[in-house]
């Protein structure tokens, strides 16, 4: 990777990634791409941006061919929640924009990166230790745009060579960005809550395990992927990761640790607790370990205790006494 387009640059992902990536690589040889533009805002103003809608094939190309790149990394995508509630947008935004970046991968020859997720599984995957191989037949639009997506990458692989690689992530937990509407969202908004008002109400139901990673280690197992040896990889694409397992009780003990009197209830939402019921409890990442040493940091407590100081800082409320 020498210079590197990403798209959805200003999500979740995105918006940590582009910053890292410019550490790493060079401001200018990042360059940040996003539908929309918004004020105020690090990534635009800290190197180059560009608009770009996704779904429009030929400004992909152009953009690309304008910076000479030669690695694409595409995260533009609606995430789980959304696309349940807009499924036609789900399948035009997520499949089109994936086989657009597929093509200008393949018409340019550049390396190429982009997220599965633990939603590419569904209520027949065996769900302990889900395998790498496995059964994969979900049930929510987000699930069918990211099996499909794993399958034209693969084909773009087999058929024309490019080099495309990609991770199923779990549910990812930071405190710079929000997530856009997605399942795992509740193990973010209840550090946030339990800031503010020392109480979360969990729209996902007690004894519900999801897998679950803190940003810092989804940024560099995106990095450390891209820069393995392409004949280390035996799977190249779709690799299970995760850094920890668990259900909304053990995040608000963990929370409680912190700030002994935060308390939680519950106002399930029946539409995502269906979502994700139908997801895997906890994953086995043996081939990531094994093929490019995928090792995450964060553990529940060492991610509790950084988001607590983290967020503190960025909503100006003061830091916990346990913290001090
Ligand atoms: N965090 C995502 C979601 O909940 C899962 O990939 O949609």
């Amino acid at each position: 990777m020498k210079k590197i387009l990403i798209t959805g640059c200003l999500g979740q992902i995105g918006s940590e990634l582009t910053m890292r990536l410019r550490e790493i690589y060079g401001t200018n040889n990042v360059i940040a791409t996003d539908i929309r533009r918004v004020e105020d805002n690090e990534v635009i103003e800290s190197g180059p941006f560009e608009l770009l809608d996704v779904t429009d094939h030929k400004a992909m190309l152009e953009l690309a061919k304008k910076y000479e790149v030669d690695t694409l990394i595409h995260l533009a995508a609606l995430l789980s929640a959304v696309a349940e509630q807009k499924p036609k947008l789900a399948w035009d935004l997520n499949m089109g924009g994936l086989v657009n970046a597929l093509e200008v991968a393949r018409e340019l020859n550049l390396k190429f990166f982009t997220p599965s997720s633990i939603g590419s599984f569904g209520p027949g995957t065996p769900a302990k230790n889900t395998p790498q191989d496995t059964l994969q037949r979900p049930t929510t639009m987000y699930g069918v745009t990211k099996v499909a997506g794993e399958l034209l990458c693969d084909y773009y692989f087999e058929k024309f060579g490019v080099d495309a690689r990609g991770v199923r992530f779990p549910g990812l937990i930071s405190y710079k960005t929000l997530p856009g509407g997605g399942t795992t969202d509740y193990a973010v908004e209840i550090y946030y809550e339990a800031l503010k008002n020392k109480k979360y109400s969990s729209f996902i139901d007690k004894g519900t395990h999801m897998d679950m990673m803190y940003m810092p280690d989804a940024i560099e197992a995106i990095i450390k992927l891209m820069e393995a040896d392409l004949p280390k990889l035996k799977h190249h694409n779709a690799f299970n990761i995760t850094a920890m397992s668990f259900d909304p009780e053990e995040i608000a003990d963990s929370i409680k640790k912190y700030i002994p009197e935060f308390k939680m209830d519950y106002n399930v939402d029946p539409a995502r607790q269906k979502i994700a019921d139908s997801w895997p409890d906890s994953l086995d990442c043996s081939a990531a370990e094994e093929e490019w040493d995928f090792s995450p940091k964060y553990n529940l407590d060492r991610m509790t205790k950084d988001m607590l100081i983290n967020l503190s800082e960025k909503l100006e409320l003061p830091l916990p006494n346990t913290l001090k």
